[in-house]
């Protein structure tokens, strides 16, 4: 693959027919696996995205094509999993658990954390394009809570000096976990399709992602008071998020000055 140059670094430049000539022989070994070959769709997305360092629409064209599966089932498998990443991304991709037994651990505490040392909220990428940042649901790990995976593996037990050193070696290029190939420069947000502000109503035109009513609103009490001030009704806003419907309700039957209880 040819290289460009990005933020003063090399990066590989995109040449995809390099990417499948790469990733046939590990393709057609696993379609030989399975009695059906459509079984080898998860493997072989794997495989694609091993080598161009993300998901892109080529590569899921082309095990579509190979398995001889609907692009809409390929999309739509890639799409159920946060293993599948469907945008460039940093070479980095930090993915936090925010899922109940993290939260109750310190979660909380670690994603505002990550958030404040790489200044990205979910869903972005560094400006270098080293790092990409993901609030995920359980890892299944819950036993070592707060736990990440770092580029699919996994961290456990974060604590904000685990976080200072992991950063620091990553930046240093001594991290124990390989950087992902890099074959396009990513975007800052990286959201696609309906993922789109779907998460988090309030984490849009919001400066910095631990400000109020930012992804770093943890228990969306700030969200909700800023739904509030806003002339929209809550009513009217697109969003199934129960805490703000909750908080809707709560409003209208708040004493007098409209605040809610903390
Ligand atoms: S809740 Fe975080 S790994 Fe299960």
């Amino acid at each position: 693959m040819a290289e460009g140059r990005v933020a003063g670094r090399a990066v590989a430049e995109r040449d995809f027919a390099a990417v499948l000539a790469q990733v046939k022989p590990e393709a057609e070994r696993l379609m030989a696996l399975y009695p059906e070959k459509r079984s080898a769709l998860l493997p072989m997305l794997h495989a694609f995205q091993n080598v161009e360092g993300w998901l892109s629409p080529e590569a899921m064209a082309e095990a579509g094509r190979m398995l001889s599966v609907p692009l809409s089932v390929v999309e739509s498998t890639a799409s159920f999993y946060t293993l599948f990443f469907r945008r460039p991304i940093g070479r980095y991709m930090l993915q936090v658990c925010r899922n109940l037994s993290c939260r109750m651990n310190g979660a909380d505490d670690v994603m505002a954390y990550f958030r404040e040392r790489l200044g990205v909220g979910h869903l972005q990428t560094t400006d270098d394009g080293t790092f990409s940042y993901e609030e995920v649901e359980c890892l299944a790990a819950c036993d070592r809570a707060p736990s990440m995976q770092v580029n699919l593996e996994f961290v456990y037990d974060l604590t904000p000096e685990k976080i200072d050193e992991l950063i620091a070696a990553m930046k240093a290029g001594t991290y124990e976990v390989a950087p992902l190939p890099q074959t396009a420069m990513p975007a800052r947000d990286w959201h696609v399709g309906q993922d789109t502000g779907r998460k988090s109503p309030g984490g849009q035109d919001v400066s910095h992602p631990n400000a109020p009513g930012g992804m770093g609103d943890p228990s969306g009490i700030d969200l909700i008071e800023r739904l509030a001030r806003s002339p929209y009704p809550i009513e009217a806003r697109p969003t199934q998020e129960r805490l703000v419907r909750e908080g809707a309700e709560r409003l209208k039957h708040a004493p007098h000055n409209g605040e809610v209880e903390h």
